[in-house]
This record gives C-alpha cells, structure tokens and sequence, in this order.
C-alpha cells in the first residue's frame, strides 16, 4: 500500500481537512514529514489525489461537471453508447442499476445522464471521498442546471463492501420466500454491473496516467469472482460485467452473450427479458 498524506491546502476549510483526517486516519504532511507517495489535498476546487513528485503520473480528481464527463453527457452518444446496450437502457427502460463497483463513479453517471437510477457501491476509502466529493461539488454546480439536477438525484452512492450488501439482499429475498412474500422492493436491482479492477497492463502510453495512481491505491480487484453468483440471485434482469476484451471471463462462467469493442468487453448474464 503506498504512504499517502493529507496536504494542508491553504484554501482548505479547517473542518474539512478535520473529516478526512478522521475518516482516513491519514497523517498530515508536514516539511519534516517522512516522504510519501501521494498527497491527499482538500483545496476549495475539489479533492485531489496528488502523486508526489517524480511519479510521473496526473492528479485524480472526480469532476462530473466539466471536463470528459461533461462532454459525454452532451455528446456521447446517448442509448447508442455500448454500455447502454449492455445494461438495456431504451427509450422504454431505463432500469434500477446496482453498481458494485464504483470508482470514480464514471460508468454509474453515464447511466443516469441516461436516465437510470443508480446506487454506487465503493469500498475503498479514499476513492469513496474522492467521489463523494466529485458528487457534492456537482451538485452545488446543479443549482443553475436543472438538468444536471435530476441527473445527480438519480445517484445514491453507499460506502460498503459490496459483497456484504449482495449478502443482505439475498438474506432478505430468502426470509421473503420462506414468508411466502413476493421478494420485490426498492432495493431489488433491475440490472446489476460489475466493473472489477483490470489486471494492470504494462505501462505502455496507451494506460492513462490516472489509471496508473488509481491502481497503485486500489490494487487487483481479487475477490471479484464473489460477486457474480450474489449479484444473479438478486438482479431481475440481467448482470453486466465490464472486462478487458480478451479477457477470460469473470469466474469462467461463460455469458448469455457479449458485446466487445476494442479495448472493453461487456458480458451480458440475461435473467428475464427486457420491458420493450
Ligand atoms: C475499475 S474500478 C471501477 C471504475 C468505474 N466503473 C468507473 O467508471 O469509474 C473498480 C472499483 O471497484 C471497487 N470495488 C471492487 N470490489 C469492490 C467491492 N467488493 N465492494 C465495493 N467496491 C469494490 C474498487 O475499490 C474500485 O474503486
């Protein structure tokens, strides 16, 4: 795991750098501190995971408000895009999408600038801060756009273990059943998606500079494999899992059918047809 301190940005609120320190339990860099390998900065424009020096790699920051993300929304391709086909996202449909595997919360934002509803699930401290963050700050920026408003209220983001909450939505659909209930309330995902860690690839130009930071402090995702048979159990429509193409597939479990491009595969696991 790479040594991380929190920077003493100027434009920092005292209470925010106060939160992190007790959230993350970082030490804060001082000019006498031990080096580090990254710099956790609370500045006014946003949070930001900085490499020190030498790394040669960018800051990660979540910004949906402009940027990449800002221009997808506009002109990204609307229900066109693969991953929108992958989820089923229609005209007529625009499914409750679980999705286990946040991030930096980019796939889950496409979904709802399509009109999905989504719970991001991130485990990772410090990549649950750096969305919640990217998440506040869109927000406040929602005021005066009130089509970035109701994008926002689409997303829910949680900070768990999303193998722990599979598990309490399969408790619950089992108690239901054993009830004789029918198992279908505001928690029960239409679709669920999982987006595990790629194996990271050699650090050729092509990997991003981001990706590389991301990796160091998320590491290989090697518990995904337990997540595909809870996430079946639980979802109505369908699982999606985003793979590098050419990958094997998640838990050798082959799907109903994928869709592949030139970097990115989506495995399709079809549970039920879709509303058309
Ligand atoms: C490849 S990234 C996802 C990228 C995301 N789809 C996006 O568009 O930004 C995988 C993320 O899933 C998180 N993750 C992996 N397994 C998880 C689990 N069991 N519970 C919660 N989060 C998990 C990792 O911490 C990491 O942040």
């Amino acid at each position: 795991m790479p040594i991380i301190h929190i920077a003493l940005d100027t434009s920092a609120s005292a209470s925010d750098v106060e939160s992190l320190i007790h959230k993350l339990g970082l030490p804060i860099h001082t000019d006498n501190a031990e080096s580090c390998d990254y710099l956790l900065s609370a500045a006014t424009s946003g949070l930001s995971l900085v490499p020190a020096a030498g790394q040669g790699y960018g800051a990660i920051t979540c910004d949906f408000v402009s940027g990449a993300h800002s221009h997808r929304r506009r002109f990204g391709g609307g229900n066109g895009q693969a991953i929108a086909k992958a989820i089923g996202v229609s005209g007529k449909f625009t499914p409750q999408v679980l999705d286990l595997t946040a991030g930096l919360g980019g796939d889950g934002f496409v979904l709802a600038s399509l009109g999905c509803s989504v719970t991001l699930l991130e485990r990772n401290p410090i990549v649950h801060c750096l969305l919640a963050d990217g998440l506040r700050r869109a927000c406040s920026a929602a005021q005066d756009d009130s089509e970035l408003a109701a994008i926002m209220a689409r997303l829910t983001l949680i900070e768990t273990d999303s193998g722990d909450y599979l598990e309490s939505l399969v408790q619950r659909k089992t108690s239901c059943d054993l009830a004789g209930d029918g198992w279908r309330d505001a928690l029960q995902p239409d679709v669920v998606y999982i987006d595990p860690m790629f194996p990271e690839r050699k650090k050729t130009a092509k990997v991003k500079k981001e990706m590389q930071a991301f990796h160091a402090i998320v590491g290989a995702d090697i518990d995904a494999y337990n997540l595909l048979e809870k996430a079946l159990s639980v979802a109505v429509y369908r699982v999606v899992v985003k793979r590098p193409s050419g990958a094997e597939f998640l838990n050798d479990k082959k799907p109903s059918y994928s869709l592949d491009g030139k970097s990115t595969r989506y495995d399709i696991y079809t549970l039920k047809k879709l509303p058309s």
